[in-house]
């Protein structure tokens, strides 16, 4: 039902009032009756845990009589979740959202969340289940590649305000998920994460937080418990931190079938997804605590008026309804092609962004003139299953992850592909695509360099196995061999354990799982077409064991407090540091101004070819008992720089970023003294340091 038809039903001078006055949400909320209430914070469109046909992964109805449409909601990790075949191919495949964050760069992942809200909107939808904000605790974590944060807070706030603002700008409403402490797959709906209030108010809330900031729509409560109670009846974590603390205004929704009992909308849940599951039903909502509907359709309706998707007969509606479920958005659903050559291109950009190269002995790369390059290895002719991918949820692939993110890509660029695609007349690729080393040694016998891949794939409902690459043995044993400068170009979903190989590689580069457009990005960057300029989110360490397990049992204790991820490896050698990433050029930094708390620095090009750095600060907090370790605290990205060229990047630290938490007082609290800070090119690699006094 289209909100014009529902004008005509109203009275002009009322519907007016209702829509166009200050108070006009609560008037609406006025004006409806009970059962219209529960209909909108109750799913629809499941049945028994199965989707019905004409329905979205999440649906609320529209209600009619007053002009409000219905809300569509769809997945988000790599783009519009592809779960019916007739979507595959109408829809980009993304890079993974880890991906997206390891350009580390907030206009582009700005970029991408106006594109993702486009394709929404083209499908019909009106929500998306993104972005998944969540701090990698476990390096195996499953959904880690859809965990925009990678193991920095600071990193998660930028990203997660810049994917919000692109996505609801668009006029779709973007949820962030999942709330909180999520951040295992292994026993997800009973595993108890405990963690004290100062770890979860430094390390885990930032990217949540700056999505409140930056006006999110919704938040999505997790299948885990916090602290003794199951997160979406968790009253300490959605009405005290969430509500109160941080001052969400949005609704929050639980994530598939998390709530457990009656009674959670007592206990600051918004909504009940996908719905089916009888515990908003009427009877157990009269139970509901004074005001407490209202307030909940009131969360709802606020946000879908500020994104643009109300309006009223004076003021139509920023983002007019396409269509409501069932039945009248059958057409975008299926047939509607969201994807575009513009998206296309911009696919193939953030992929190319996302490279970060880890070493590149003696200039190996990128490999130019008249060469003869062996590729060799079957990751590197990865292959895309379509139909087994349809039989099964979480299967993931070298392209893109398994679960509720996947998007199908209907012909991804194998490595190879890009490869041949890119390499004009005068370089020649002689392959072997299986692992077998003596065939891969026969295929190097006349080449001037080889160049072998290593991939693996990951998945929501479980950890992965092991954190090395599925061709751990084959690279290896590769390498060793080889007589000819060796590179390995990794496709990989987290931090990734690559020591056996990554010393005797001449050079080493990774992409997270980078969608459909993997190889042509690969050829961009061996080719030289772009000098690579990712830096890895993550640490990837020397050993498993100096990574975080999944806990195997209740309580899963945070004993590491505030030293997750690199931070608590800082006294440890690792393979390759938090922030690390290589140029083919080089870079110089100077600080040219301070004033406070507010850098300029400027980063000159004094290298041989154009490139991008990402300068990097690390605070190092005044010595005290419970001083912080050493956080990131601020990044910027230069555009593109010619040789000798520079450019000048502010710094402008708010004297909240240099807080502390205080359990006392419940609140974010001054620290005094002097700070280090730190301009660096990774978490090891510092340029210039300097000292604040607050
Ligand atoms: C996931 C959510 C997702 C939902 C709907 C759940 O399994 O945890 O992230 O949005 O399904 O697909």
């Amino acid at each position: 039902m289209k909100l014009a038809y529902a004008v005509l039903l109203l009275p002009t001078t009322l519907y007016a009032q209702i829509l166009g006055a200050d108070s006009d949400i609560d008037q609406l909320v006025a004006q409806m009756d009970t059962s219209e209430k529960y209909s909108i914070v109750n799913g629809v469109g499941w049945i028994s845990r199965k989707q019905q046909s004409g329905y979205y992964i999440g649906n609320e109805p529209a209600v009619d009589r007053l002009g409000i449409p219905s809300i569509k909601m769809q997945d988000a990790a790599q783009g519009f979740r592809t779960t019916d075949e007739r979507i595959i191919g109408e829809v980009t495949a993304w890079p993974c959202s880890l991906g997206v964050a390891s350009a580390w760069d907030v206009d582009l992942m700005e970029d991408w969340g106006h594109a993702l809200g486009k394709e929404h909107r083209a499908k019909g939808a009106n929500m998306i289940l993104g972005p998944s904000v969540n701090v990698h605790r476990v390096a195996k974590g499953g959904r880690n590649a859809e965990y925009l944060s990678g193991e920095s807070p600071k990193l998660g706030e930028e990203m997660a305000r810049s994917y919000v603002r692109g996505v609801q700008e668009e006029g779709v409403m973007a949820v962030v998920k999942h709330f909180a402490l999520n951040n295992q797959e292994n026993d997800r709906n009973t595993i108890d994460s405990h963690a004290d209030e100062r770890t979860m108010q430094e390390v885990y809330y930032p990217p949540f937080k700056a999505a409140v900031d930056e006006g999110v729509a919704s938040f999505m409560c997790s299948y885990n418990l916090v602290n003794g109670t199951h997160s979406c009846g968790n009253e300490d974590l959605l009405v005290r931190d969430l509500k109160e603390r941080m001052g969400f205004e949005g609704f929050v929704m639980s994530d598939w079938w998390a709530v457990n009992e009656v009674g959670y909308q007592n206990a600051g849940l918004d909504m009940d997804m996908p719905g089916d599951d009888g515990y908003f039903s009427s009877d157990n909502l009269d139970a509901s605590d004074d005001g407490r509907i209202d307030d909940m359709v009131t969360r709802v309706l606020t946000q879908m008026k500020k994104v643009g998707l109300l309006g009223t007969d004076d003021q139509p509606a920023a983002f007019p309804n396409l269509c409501d479920i069932p039945g009248d958005c059958d057409d975008l659903f299926y047939n509607a092609t969201a994807t575009s050559a513009a998206h296309e291109a911009l696919a193939l950009s953030i992929a190319t962004q996302s490279v970060a190269l880890l070493k590149n002995e003696d200039d190996v790369l990128p490999i130019s003139g008249a060469k003869t390059i062996a590729v060799v290895g079957s990751a590197c002719d990865a292959s895309n299953n379509i139909s087994a991918m349809l039989k099964v949820w979480d299967l993931g692939n070298y392209y893109v992850m398994g679960g509720s993110g996947r998007v199908i890509a209907e012909d991804p660029v194998s490595i190879v592909r890009g490869l041949q695609e890119g390499a004009g007349d005068t370089i020649t690729i002689v392959e072997s695509t299986t692992d077998d080393l003596d065939q891969a040694l026969a295929a190097m016998e006349n080449a001037d360099v080889v160049l072998t891949c290593g991939a693996t794939t990951s998945t929501e409902g479980h950890d992965r196995a092991s954190l090395l690459v599925d061709q751990d043995d084959f690279i290896t044993q590769l390498v060793e061999a080889a007589t000819i400068p060796s590179v390995v170009l990794l496709n990989t979903p987290g931090a990734t354990v690559i020591s056996n190989f990554s010393g005797k590689a001449s050079a080493v580069l990774n992409m997270f799982l980078g969608g459909q457009a993997t190889g042509t990005a690969w050829s961009n960057i061996i080719y030289g077409v772009e000098s690579p300029s990712g830096k890895l989110p993550v640490t990837f360490p020397l050993s498993e064991e100096d990574a975080v397990e999944p806990c195997s049992s209740s309580p899963c204790t945070y004993d590491e407090k505030l030293e997750v991820g690199w931070r608590g490896l800082v006294e440890k050698d690792v393979d390759f540091p938090f922030g690390h990433g290589l140029s083919y050029t080089n870079f110089d930094y100077e600080v040219k101004s301070k004033d406070g708390l507010k850098f300029e620095l400027n980063v000159e090009n004094t290298g041989k070819s154009a490139g991008r750095e990402v300068v990097q600060l690390y605070v190092t907090y005044p010595v005290a008992e419970d001083a912080p370790p050493v956080e990131l605290k601020g990044f910027k990205k230069t555009g593109v720089l010619e040789p000798g060229q520079s450019e000048l990047l502010e710094f402008d630290i708010s004297p909240d970023d240099l807080r502390s938490w205080s359990t006392n007082a419940g609140d974010f609290v001054a620290v005094s003294g002097d700070f280090q800070f730190d301009f660096a090119s990774s978490s090891r690699d510092v340029r210039v340091s300097d000292t604040v006094t607050v």
